[in-house]
């Protein structure tokens, strides 16, 4: 018993040092495998004694209980704003307005990045996370700490026993914004305006498994109680365990400041999260307690804004463009503008929706912005054209001329000819990709010489490219050597594996995740294609959409015909390794609940017994509950089970049930 406990703790403090390196320090010591496997040893011994989980565990943090709605918090001291400047002879006038109401002292600032986020409070008691709470009106906000927990560089344990209040920014990087954001259009779902609103909007999900999927980051800047020096504070957060931004400056004069807001307009483009300013603070905590703060921001503070990346121009025409699942998206086209140093000529439209929601009309003044997305978009109409045009969405597609079709749940109309030259264009580009079989030179260029010559017209065609070497030199800017490499990486793309020619083949809603998913699940494309909706929507994180949609695809006589060519091709069609044996589904779509000390298993073993079974653990009871596997000392969930009258089921029957 005692030499378990040392195991978890030992487990406890090693995780969280790893943790520590990885998403603080962005040095890790040890490969991912290798940390999954300290989590996964830490996860069966926490379910065989549950009496020692604790809310800091390393383990606590994914997952969580859905909460309803947020309790609120009133924070002691008010989580002010900051006033804003926007040249630098304001910033100067602000540090005159500094000196003189303190005396012509010479001033210590400290100069940090203005992280374009959300703020968040955290409360740290005897060095474990207690609370997270939102910044709400600055008074009173909302207690959300399952969603903050989610956070990998929100330390869940501090290195020192301390109890402290930590403030900084929650934010999502440009990168994860952006393949959020392709998730959600390939969903169907409203994109996110910007990483911050993505941000702000994660932390009010209410369900923390949803938080937990969107890789959101904290940078700490706030220590309370303060120590002498804001300089001093940052350190000593970086020493609790936090992540602080590492481009702050202790500046010994004002030119320093102006030289650090100067430095990084220009280099914001540089970082993978966005900013949007720098924030000038006034080092001394004892200066800045006599400065004192406005009811809504400190005088000791100032927010040094950078220009925005947003900028007026005409939209001179709309066009439609047609994707891979022959989605049809409109996009403006823009008198070319110049947006933080980029020239811009195209804006996303994303759908016909999105124009009646703007109200926009071709001709019209528009407000366009750079924000994380590549793409720039439209925010707001500023002036209607007095010829302003409507933009009529096309009947049929605007590429190949078939009919195009909008179902009743969709907003998009999409193009419905497998032959649709786009449509093939869009699939080899997506078949091609390095996610996907990664070819390498199969790019828009030669994808369109291929289809439009009618070389290839479908993706199967390519592994026959081999037998007309001669018919591909004929093509434009292909020389020998270009054709032998293309050839060699296509015939290498045979070896990328199972997972990700599900992947290639462009299912809607299967990305790369639900690719590894599938495949994972069903491990051969056999069994993937005579998968019933019912079945598919048993795997775990395949909701009824995508199940919907895989087997509607598996089922397209089209579909089977080119995996047929596929595998005649001698591309893979199952995972490597024998498939795994597949026990019976006796408890397909049930919700077991289970209690007490099992004889033969811990809990987490008989998680994996009824999972494989097709069935899911749940925590508590309800009425769906299909029954309660109730062990040695059940304690009160075998009470509530009773009461409702719902089934119980003992470890000598369980047993029998599982062969
Ligand atoms: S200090 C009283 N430091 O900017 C001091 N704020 O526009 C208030 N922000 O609400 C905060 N980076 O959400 C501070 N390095 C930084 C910051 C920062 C981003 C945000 C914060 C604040 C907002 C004000």
């Amino acid at each position: 018993m005692r030499r378990a406990r040392d195991r978890i703790d030992e487990l406890r403090e090693e995780i969280r040092e790893h943790e520590h390196r990885y998403y603080v320090l962005n040095d890790p010591a040890i490969a991912d495998e290798e940390f999954d496997r300290l989590m996964h040893e830490l996860q069966a011994l926490e379910a065989g004694h549950p009496e020692w989980l604790t809310p800091d565990s390393p383990t606590q943090r994914v997952g969580g209980q859905a909460t309803e709605g947020f309790p609120s918090h009133a924070f002691g001291e008010p989580m002010l704003s900051l006033d804003n400047v926007y040249s630098v002879e304001e910033l100067r006038e602000w540090e005159d307005r500094v000196r003189s109401r303190i005396g012509d002292a010479g001033i210590d600032y400290v100069a940090e990045l203005k992280i374009d986020g959300a703020s968040i409070h955290l409360v740290y008691d005897g060095g474990v996370l207690r609370h997270g709470i939102t910044r709400g009106d600055g008074r009173v906000g909302d207690v959300v700490t399952g969603n903050v927990r989610t956070i990998r560089s929100v330390p869940l344990r501090l290195r020192t026993d301390d109890t402290v209040e930590v403030r900084g920014e929650m934010f999502l990087g440009i990168d994860a914004f952006r393949r959020l954001n392709e998730e959600r259009g390939s969903r169907e779902l409203p994109r996110f305006a910007n990483p911050r609103n993505a941000a702000a909007g994660s932390l009010h999900q209410i369900d923390p498994a949803m938080v937990r999927d969107r890789p959101l980051d904290f940078f700490a800047y706030t220590l309370l109680p303060r120590g002498e020096r804001q300089s001093g504070d940052l350190e000593r957060l970086s020493g609790l365990g936090f992540r602080v931004n590492p481009h702050w400056r202790a500046c010994g004069s004002f030119d320093d400041v102006v030289e650090f807001c100067r430095e990084w307009e220009t280099r914001r483009d540089t970082l993978d999260y966005e900013i949007d300013g720098v924030v000038v603070k006034v080092d001394a905590v004892g200066l800045q307690d006599r400065l004192g703060s406005t009811s809504k921001a400190p005088r000791w503070a100032i927010a040094f804004k950078f220009k925005a990346r947003q900028a007026t121009t005409v939209v001179l025409d709309i066009k439609v463009q047609v994707g891979r699942t022959g989605a049809l998206t409109p996009k403006a086209l823009l008198e070319p503008v110049v947006l933080g140093g980029v020239t811009i000529r195209n804006a996303t439209l994303h759908n016909e929706d999105e124009i009646d929601r703007l109200g926009l009309r071709i001709g019209d003044r528009v407000l366009v912005e750079r924000g994380g997305d590549v793409i720039p978009k439209i925010v707001k109409v500023v002036e209607e054209a007095p010829d302003r045009r409507e933009f009529q969405a096309p009947a049929s597609c605007p590429v190949c001329g078939s009919a195009v079709f909008r179902a009743d749940d969709e907003v998009v109309r999409r193009c419905l000819s497998q032959a649709c030259p786009a449509r093939m264009k869009e699939a080899f580009l997506h078949w091609a990709q390095r996610k996907a079989m990664n070819i390498g030179g199969l790019g828009e260029r030669l994808v369109k010489q291929l289809v439009d010559g009618g070389v290839v017209s479908d993706v199967s065609d390519l592994y026959r490219l081999s037998d007309d070497p001669d018919g591909l030199a004929a093509l434009e800017r292909m020389g020998e050597k270009s054709v032998g490499n293309l050839l060699a990486e296509i015939d290498a793309s045979r070896a990328v594996g199972f997972e990700r020619l599900i992947h290639g083949l462009g299912i809607r809603h299967v990305g790369e995740r639900t690719a590894h998913v599938l495949a994972r699940h069903f491990h051969s494309m056999s069994r993937l294609m005579a998968a019933e909706p019912a079945e598919l929507e048993q795997v775990d994180e395949i909701g009824p959409v995508v199940a919907a949609t895989v087997s509607r695809f598996m089922r397209e006589p089209r579909n089977r015909a080119l995996i047929e060519r596929l595998e005649s091709a001698g591309l893979p069609m199952a995972s490597d390794g024998p498939a795994p044996e597949r026990p019976n589904q006796v408890f397909a779509g049930q919700r077991i609940v289970v209690t007490g000390t099992l004889e033969a298993w811990t809990r987490d073993e008989a998680k994996v017994l009824i999972e494989a079974r097709g069935g899911r653990v749940a925590s508590s009871i309800s009425g769906k509950t299909a029954f309660v596997l109730a062990g040695a000392e059940p304690g009160s969930k075998l009470a509530k089970a009773e009461k409702l009258g719902i089934r119980i089921v003992d470890e000598a029957r369980f047993r029998e049930m599982l062969v």
